[in-house]
């Protein structure tokens, strides 16, 4: 119990402390290095948070014949760190590391390991990591999935999957209450977003598989749940490039979702603060309050890519706003 109020006094101080100084862009480790975690999620578990993202690392290239752009480091695994306060973070290793010998590997470093996220499953005490796995000219459209006893690894790469045949980029996870968690994937070469049931185990997808956003060309989704009531954050289709974010909400998970409007506000809100969603995190012990997520990619040394974080907070409607100013 007392771990628990001193876990709730840390993160309600971490939410006045981050409020105040509205977004946080350079991020550091505990030993004082960039933090490598792009495109992340983290997973609250036991009184401390994880946070699992892409690591970049080397140069930065551009995929030769590629008319879009397409920039790219080699694919270096997935990294965690851990963190009491949300503000002190330790660099806990790669806990997926990249395949450097077998070209045909699903995590060879020709490949694109990307938005790992990783959820706690009750039932089997299992981490669960799914996760982007491409070619790297983003032809082959699946998703990973890895499996832990332990939050900081090692994973072990299960393979991969079109889930029910369905082509799957940018994605995240989300649990619900009841335990049962959801696969939210952009397919259809982008086109239109899926929430597929995973299994009880959380390592397959069950044959539940919805069309939401039909055309609308969304990415990056961050999913969060307030008053019953689903929020869907994404971005539009640009690359590398910050666009206007949106969110989508719905009574039910796999019910109707009506796209909204775009949620943040004041200057370069159209751009997302120069920024793209990768998670929403709810603030312990204070409904309403989360922190928006984002990356700001450098596409021409994403290595040195930084992240914003920012408060979201609803207001008496119901309304998610993310602002850059106090
Ligand atoms: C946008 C996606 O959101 C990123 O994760 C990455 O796949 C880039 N596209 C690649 O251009």
């Amino acid at each position: 119990m007392r771990t628990l109020i001193i876990s709730f006094c840390l993160m309600l101080n971490t939410f006045v402390a981050l409020s105040q100084s509205t977004k946080v862009k350079m991020m550091t480790d505990t030993d004082g290095n960039a933090i490598n975690a792009h495109g992340g999620g983290i997973l609250y578990y036991g009184g401390t948070y994880y946070w699992y993202g892409e690591l970049k690392s080397g140069p930065t290239y551009k995929v030769p014949d590629s008319d879009w752009e397409n920039y790219r480091v080699k694919a270096g695994g997935v990294s965690c760190y851990s963190s009491k306060d949300l503000k002190n973070w330790k660099f806990e290793g790669v806990v997926l590391p990249s395949n450097k010998v077998d070209k045909k590997h699903d995590l060879h470093t020709s490949k694109v390991i990307e938005r790992p996220k990783v959820i706690y499953n009750k039932k089997t005490k299992k981490f669960v990591m799914w996760m982007h796995i491409d070619s790297e000219d983003y032809s082959y459209a699946r998703s990973g999935v890895a499996i832990s006893d332990s939050p900081v690894g090692p994973f072990i790469y299960k393979g991969s999957v079109r889930p029910n045949g369905n082509m799957a980029r940018d994605m995240t996870l989300f649990v619900d209450d009841d335990g049962k968690a959801y696969h939210f994937y952009s397919s259809e070469e982008n086109a239109t977003m899926h929430i597929s049931l995973l299994t009880d185990d959380y390592l397959s997808h069950t044959k539940t598989d919805i069309r939401i956003l039909i055309g609308d060309k969304r990415e990056a989704p961050a999913v969060f749940k307030y008053n019953s009531k689903y929020y869907l954050v994404s971005s539009g289709c640009t690359g590398w490039s910050p666009n206007e974010a949106s969110y989508a909400t719905a009574d039910s998970i796999l019910g109707n979702w009506t796209t909204q409007t775009n949620p943040c506000v004041g200057k370069d809100a159209d751009k997302t603060f120069y920024a793209q969603s990768t998670f929403v995190l709810p603030v312990i012990g204070k409904p309403g309050k989360f922190f928006f997520i984002a990356d700001m990619w450098n596409k021409l040394d994403l290595k040195s890519s930084k992240y914003l974080w920012l408060p979201l907070h609803l207001n008496a409607n119901g309304v998610p706003i993310i602002s850059n100013t106090k």
